[in-house]
């Protein structure tokens, strides 16, 4: 069976069941996501081989020399609560009219039992959303809940979160939402550590325990593959986590509703998010696989057997890049590849990063300007980092959608932005080299400036005209 199988059995049966990797019960055949891709807007659906793992190969075919959003994430229950892209609410998202941006469809590829699939990668301003939700938890109603992510994709801000918020998108106030939270958010309750914890967003503040501030009990975790769990029921809820990869689950917290005004008894208003918080708050990140919510409070036993089948599923990491090796150590130039400017290659001038015509003629300084040394990804060592030639220790990163050469401050934000991940190039030459933290964003010359754009968006250099041969750059031993 599937974890939502095991639920029902359990007399807590899923109303939402959501996953981009597999079916979670065993007789569902239906799809899983929708993609759409940037080439002609065109949309599929993808969903389970006999397996129940997905069809990760069709994506990839239908996807191929172009770009693909996940656009719909289904509902396996049957109650139709499908997440789509989250709307405007307390906060805007950075799409036009106030929308979150969709997640790339090849930020978080990952095997089970050996086979592809894709997880739903949240990078900032990403989010999912159902305000229309059925048979979800409405006031202080019993429910369940967990999810599969990726325990080392977070970050602090608010609020990467899967379940119960507002039907507004807006702080409606405390006891309003009931979701998992996942990252190093020190705003609110924190654990022992130094992050990043399971919370529980219970809206005006994540929980970690019975006090609203720090909660010893509730452990950084950090596995690669993490189960995160949170139930509540009238006066009674609890935290519990695991390693999706092996052994059990363990509970951080059971007991009493926090003594704070608002939360006992709870308001819940059965809306379903993905990866933002009630109001719409987009500044998190974060990987999501599979979760579900249910109908009644789980038992620990139930939710013990979703975490064996969880463990079943036997997720593993898999390659992030594809195209032509890079060797790390190695010193490459990059040259364009639109036909404008095939002379040109990836130089900087000073902080700014852009295409400048280079040739074995060259003086010097220009031939160490456009040539760079592959280094292990500061941000994942499953992609890489590009140092620069004339400048070591500087390293070209993102800011602000911006490719610009500064030096390593040893932060994470600065290592996450200056990881890129080479896939074939879009157009069929060389390597098209996606961000890290912005899978849908690709190295790219607009105006012979380096940008990270998207294959359509709000900026200019987001333009879907001449975006593959924009973003393919072919890579050969440096001129320095
Ligand atoms: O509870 C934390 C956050 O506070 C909620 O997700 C959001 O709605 C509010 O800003
Ligand atoms: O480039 C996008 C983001 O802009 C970077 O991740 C961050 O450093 C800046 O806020
Ligand atoms: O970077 C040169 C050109 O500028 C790009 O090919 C085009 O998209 C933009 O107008």
């Amino acid at each position: 069976g599937g974890p939502c199988d095991i639920y029902s059995s359990g007399g807590t049966p899923c109303v939402a069941a959501h996953s981009t990797t597999r079916a979670l019960y065993s007789a569902y055949t239906g799809p899983l996501y929708q993609v759409q891709r940037g080439s002609d807007g065109a949309t599929t659906t993808i969903s389970p081989l006999s397996s129940g793992v997905a069809n990760a190969a069709a994506q990839d075919s239908f996807c191929a020399g172009t770009t693909c959003l996940i656009t719909i994430i289904y509902d396996q229950s049957g109650r139709g609560n499908h997440l789509t892209q989250a709307p405007p609410g307390g906060f805007n998202g950075p799409e036009s009219n106030g929308y979150d941006n969709l997640a790339s469809a090849i930020g978080a590829p990952v095997t089970l039992n050996g086979q592809k699939a894709y997880g739903v990668f949240i990078s900032p301003g990403t989010g999912y959303r159902n305000n229309a939700a059925s048979g979800t938890a409405r006031g202080d109603a019993a429910e369940g809940m967990y999810a599969v992510l990726d325990g080392t994709h977070y970050n602090g801000a608010c609020c990467f979160d899967y379940g119960n918020a507002e039907t507004s998108s807006r702080d409606t106030g405390n006891g309003h939402m009931e979701a998992i939270y996942f990252g190093d958010s020190t705003v609110w309750g924190t654990g022992s550590g130094s992050g990043p914890w399971v919370m529980a967003d219970l809206e005006n503040g994540l929980f970690s325990g019975s006090s609203a501030g720090n909660n010893a009990g509730d452990p950084s975790i950090s596995y690669r593959f993490v189960t995160a769990a949170v139930k509540g029921q009238p006066n009674q809820w609890a935290i519990r986590g695991a390693n999706a990869a092996s052994g059990s689950l363990s509970t951080f917290y059971s007991g009493a509703r926090p003594t704070v005004s608002g939360y006992n008894p709870m308001s819940k208003e059965g809306a379903i998010i993905l990866g933002i918080g009630g109001d719409n708050s987009n500044g998190a990140q974060g990987t999501f696989y599979e979760g579900v919510m249910t109908s009644g409070y789980p038992s620990d036993a139930t939710e013990n057997s979703v975490q064996a089948n969880i463990v079943a599923a036997k997720y593993a990491v898999t390659s992030l890049t594809s195209g032509p090796a890079l060797t790390v150590g190695s010193s490459i130039s990059l040259r364009a590849t639109t036909a404008c400017c095939t002379t040109r290659y990836i130089a900087h001038t000073g902080s700014t990063v852009n295409t400048q015509v280079v040739s074995s003629s060259s003086a010097a300084a220009l031939k160490q300007s456009a040539s760079w040394t592959v280094r292990t990804g500061l941000g994942n060592s499953g992609c890489f980092s590009f140092e620069s030639k004339d400048t070591p220790g500087s390293y070209i990163r993102h800011n602000n959608f911006a490719l610009l050469l500064n030096a390593n401050d040893g932060s994470k934000q600065f290592a996450e932005d200056a990881t890129f991940c080479p896939q074939a190039g879009l157009n069929g030459q060389g390597s098209s080299l996606r961000a890290w933290g912005y899978p849908t964003r690709y190295f790219r010359h607009y105006n012979n400036i380096l940008y990270i754009g998207s294959n359509g968006g709000v900026h200019t250099f987001d333009a879907t005209t001449s975006f593959n041969d924009d973003v393919s750059f072919v890579i050969s031993a440096s001129f320095a």
